[in-house]
């Protein structure tokens, strides 16, 4: 692999495996808790063979899982969307998760929850999955170089369209990424930071693992979701922090004209928190500096994050661990 394609790959997702290198990981894998290194699913499981599955990304601030509730809700949608019962209520999908946290003594932290269809055989009828995988994985957050918030980040309109949502819907969080990585290899050959999908009409959908949104006249535009976009936690926050800065928060249909010239451009997702955007197709965005709107985004953003208290990992500490 190229150099700077590998350095494009390393702030593109948080890398928890790196960032826990040494020292015994526990991941939950079906009813137990395992050191990273015996943690293992079959090669007949059909989230490997098929990509039949649907996951979550979740951060955990200062000992408290963030948004939780919102991440459980979207999971189930995704389970319900392609007809997988997960084995688990939402309150034992609640526990296992904060056990996971809690068992190794994490305070800022990222969770993967994976849940695909289970073994089955070489054909892809998920009937022959019997019992559906659990994976819980949390571990030390990597995060993105707060440098990136600084300067900004360049990004690209990618050639490779977003899946239509009557093919495969976006809304549903599904270990079927390779549209994304499709694009996400055109920013990396490009040198660039992101790429930006639309669908094939030429509307914008998002990034490849972040909502869009920009600012324009006092307003946060973002996409409607039922283009295929996936409905991010995070852009349902900042729509509703929007206000506290006195903006409005709007749906609308924008189109590569609207990125180019709109006046600040941002990304939001939960391993990116808001990224602002300063470049398009080699088009500057604003001055070419993150705006002055979307680091109040981000400062408000961050400040309700480290605020938000629902769901402790350590309910007897006043501080947690880690
Ligand atoms: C395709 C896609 N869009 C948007 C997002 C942002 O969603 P969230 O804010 O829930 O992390 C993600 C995050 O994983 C994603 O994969």
């Amino acid at each position: 692999m190229k150099e700077n394609m590998k350095e494009n790959m390393n702030h593109v997702s948080p890398n928890p495996s790196e960032a826990n290198k040494n020292s015994t990981l526990l991941v939950y894998v079906n009813g137990t808790w395992l050191p990273k290194q015996e943690a293992k699913v079959s090669i007949w499981d059909h989230g490997f063979l098929y990509g039949d599955g649907i996951f979550e990304g979740i951060r955990v601030y200062k000992g408290y899982v963030f948004k939780l509730k919102e991440h459980l809700n979207r999971l189930y949608a995704s389970a319900a969307a392609i007809d997988l019962t997960i084995p688990h209520s939402p309150d034992e999908m609640e526990d296992l998760i904060i056990e996971t946290v809690r068992k190794n003594g994490l305070k800022e932290s990222y969770i993967r929850l994976v849940i695909s269809r289970g073994a089955g055989d070489l054909g892809i009828d998920p009937r022959k999955c019997k019992e559906p995988t659990v994976m819980i994985l949390a571990d030390k957050i990597n995060l993105y170089p707060e440098e990136l918030y600084k300067t900004g980040i360049k990004v690209m309109i990618a050639s490779t369209r977003r899946n239509p949502p009557d093919s495969l819907n976006g809304r549903i969080k599904s270990l079927n990424y390779l549209n994304n990585i499709l694009a996400k290899l055109e920013h990396i050959r490009a040198g660039l930071d992101e790429a930006i999908m639309l669908n094939h009409e030429g509307y914008v959908v998002e990034g490849t693992a972040e909502n869009v949104f920009v600012v324009k006249d006092r307003k946060l535009l973002t996409p409607p979701c039922y283009l295929g976009a996936l409905e991010g936690i995070t852009r349902g926050v900042v729509m509703g922090l929007a206000a506290e800065i006195g903006f409005r928060a709007e749906e609308a249909l924008l189109n590569s004209y609207d990125l180019y010239t709109c006046s600040e451009l941002f990304l939001t997702g939960t391993g990116a928190e808001i990224i602002p955007v300063v470049e398009v197709d080699g088009r500057k965005i604003g001055n070419g500096a993150p705006g002055q709107t979307t680091l109040q985004i981000l400062k408000t953003y961050r400040d309700y994050a480290a605020r938000y208290q629902e769901t402790p990992v350590y309910p007897d500490k006043k501080v947690g661990v880690g």
